[in-house]
C-alpha cells in the first residue's frame, strides 16, 4: 500500500477531487529555479498546465514569471502575485481585446504568432499611444519527437511564424513604429523526454539568431518555451532540470546583454497532484474485470485525448493483486484511466489514486455530461 497519501482523511471527502503535495511542488520549483538561476536564466510557468490560485500563488512566491494565452490566464496570474514585468503573452489567435489588455497592464512582452499580427499589435499599440514590446514566436522546423496532438513545430504547425518567412516579419517590423522588437520565442512541443530534441533545437536558433543580425535585428530575449518531459512511471521524481539548462548554458549563442527564458509547465506542476476518487463498481466483463471509479474523462481528459499512462494506485487495500481496467462513468467508451492495470484487489467503496495530474489535469476539466467540477485539496491543510 502506498504510504504517502492520508488515505483515512480521504476516506471523510466526497470524490472526486485533486490532492495537491506542496511539498512536492515547493521542492519542484525550489530545483528549477536554483538550477536556472545557476546560469542566469530566467522562468515563466506556463499558467496553462494548472491555474488553480494556489498552485499559482505558491509559484508565484518563488519570484519567477508567468507565460499566459489568454487574457483571462494573465488576469489570473496578476491576481495571483505575478509580476507584469515577468508575463508572457503568446497564442496563434489573440483577439484584440485580449491584445489590447496585455499592452495596458504593461506586460514583459507579447510573443507574436504572425506577420498579420505584427501589423495589428502595432495599430492597437498607436491606438493607445504606447510602445509594444513583442518577441516573435518563430517555428524553427524540429520535431519533437512526443504525441502528435502535443508537436508544435513541424511544417504547417498552426504555431509561430515559418522560418522561412523570417525575412517577411523584419520587413513589416521595420515599418511598424509602435513597435519595440525584444526579441524571439520557441515552443516546439510537450513532454519531451529526449534531451536531443532539445540539442537540435539549440542549433537551429543559433542560425536564427545569426540570420536576424544579418538583417539587422537585435535580440534582448531568446525564449526557448517549454516541453520538458517528466517521468509518469515514477510520480516521485523531479524532472533532470540540471542537465536540461545545463544543455542549453552549453549549446545556445547567448551574446553580452541577451537573456534566456523557458517557460516550463508540466515540469513543475505534474508531480505534486493525484486525481483521488472511489470505486463505485467491479463487474466481471467477458475477458476482464472492470473497476468503475467516481472520476472521469471529464476530470482528466489525458488518456483519452493522448492515450497518456498514468500511474493507478488503490490507496486503501492490500489484498492478493489482480488486474483491472479501470474506467470512469462518463458515457464515451474513451472514459478509460488503464487497462490490465495491476491493482491490490479492489472492492467498491476502495480510494483510488490516479498519479502525475498536476499538469493539463485540472486545468483541461470540463463539466460534460453535466458532471460537477472537482475540488481540489492541499496537503498543508487538510
Ligand atoms: N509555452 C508555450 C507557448 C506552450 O504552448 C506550452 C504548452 C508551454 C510553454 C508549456 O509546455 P510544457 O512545459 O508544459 O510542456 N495538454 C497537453 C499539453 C499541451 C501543451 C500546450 N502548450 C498534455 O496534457 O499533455
Amino acid at each position: 500500500m502506498a504510504t504517502d497519501f492520508p488515505a483515512d482523511k480521504f476516506k471523510q471527502y466526497g470524490t472526486p477531487f485533486y490532492y495537491y503535495d506542496t511539498d512536492v511542488l515547493r521542492k519542484t520549483v525550489e530545483t528549477a529555479s536554483a538550477e536556472a538561476g545557476k546560469h542566469g536564466f530566467h522562468l515563466h510557468y506556463a499558467v496553462k498546465a494548472n491555474a488553480n490560485p494556489e498552485i499559482l500563488r505558491i509559484i508565484s512566491s518563488y519570484g519567477i514569471g508567468a507565460d499566459c494565452v489568454s487574457w483571462n490566464e494573465i488576469q489570473r496570474a496578476l491576481d495571483c502575485g505575478f509580476s507584469p514585468g515577468k508575463i508572457v503573452f503568446a497564442g496563434a489567435g489573440k483577439s484584440d481585446y485580449e491584445i489590447e489588455n496585455a499592452l495596458k497592464a504593461g506586460i514583459l512582452c507579447i510573443n507574436c504568432e504572425s506577420v498579420q499580427e505584427i501589423g495589428v499589435i502595432d495599430s492597437i499599440a498607436g491606438r493607445l499611444g504606447i510602445k509594444a514590446d513583442i518577441a516573435l514566436r518563430i517555428n524553427p522546423y524540429v520535431d519533437a519527437h512526443t504525441h502528435k496532438h502535443i508537436t508544435t513545430a513541424i511544417e504547417d504547425s498552426k504555431f509561430g511564424i515559418p522560418m522561412n518567412h523570417i525575412n517577411d516579419a523584419v520587413a513589416v517590423l521595420k515599418e511598424s513604429g509602435n513597435i519595440n522588437m525584444t526579441g524571439i520565442h520557441f515552443h516546439i512541443g510537450s513532454q519531451i523526454t529526449r534531451l536531443q530534441v532539445f540539442k537540435s533545437l539549440c542549433a537551429r536558433i543559433n542560425e536564427i539568431s545569426d540570420q536576424l543580425a544579418r538583417l539587422g535585428v537585435a535580440l534582448r530575449i531568446i525564449n526557448v518555451g517549454g516541453g520538458l518531459g517528466i517521468d509518469y512511471h515514477n510520480p516521485e521524481t523531479i524532472p533532470s532540470f540540471k542537465e536540461y539548462f545545463e544543455l542549453f548554458k552549453e549549446l545556445l549563442k547567448i551574446y553580452p546583454g541577451q537573456e534566456v527564458h523557458f517557460e516550463p509547465g508540466r515540469s513543475l506542476v505534474a508531480q505534486c497532484g493525484s486525481l483521488i476518487s472511489r470505486v463505485l463498481y467491479i463487474k466481471n466483463g467477458d475477458t476482464s474485470t472492470f473497476a468503475v471509479i467516481d472520476a472521469g474523462m471529464n476530470d482528466l481528459i489525458r488518456p483519452a485525448l493522448y492515450q497518456a499512462y498514468h500511474k493507478i494506485e488503490n490507496i486503501t487495500s492490500a489484498g492478493v493483486r489482480a488486474f483491472y481496467n479501470v474506467v470512469g462513468p462518463v458515457c464515451e467508451s474513451a472514459d478509460i484511466f488503464g487497462k490490465q492495470v495491476e491493482l491490490p484487489e479492489t472492492a467498491r467503496g476502495d480510494i483510488i489514486a490516479i498519479r502525475s495530474v498536476g499538469a493539463y489535469g485540472e486545468s483541461m476539466a470540463s463539466r460534460y455530461n453535466l458532471r460537477d467540477l472537482a475540488p481540489s485539496y492541499f496537503s498543508d491543510r487538510l
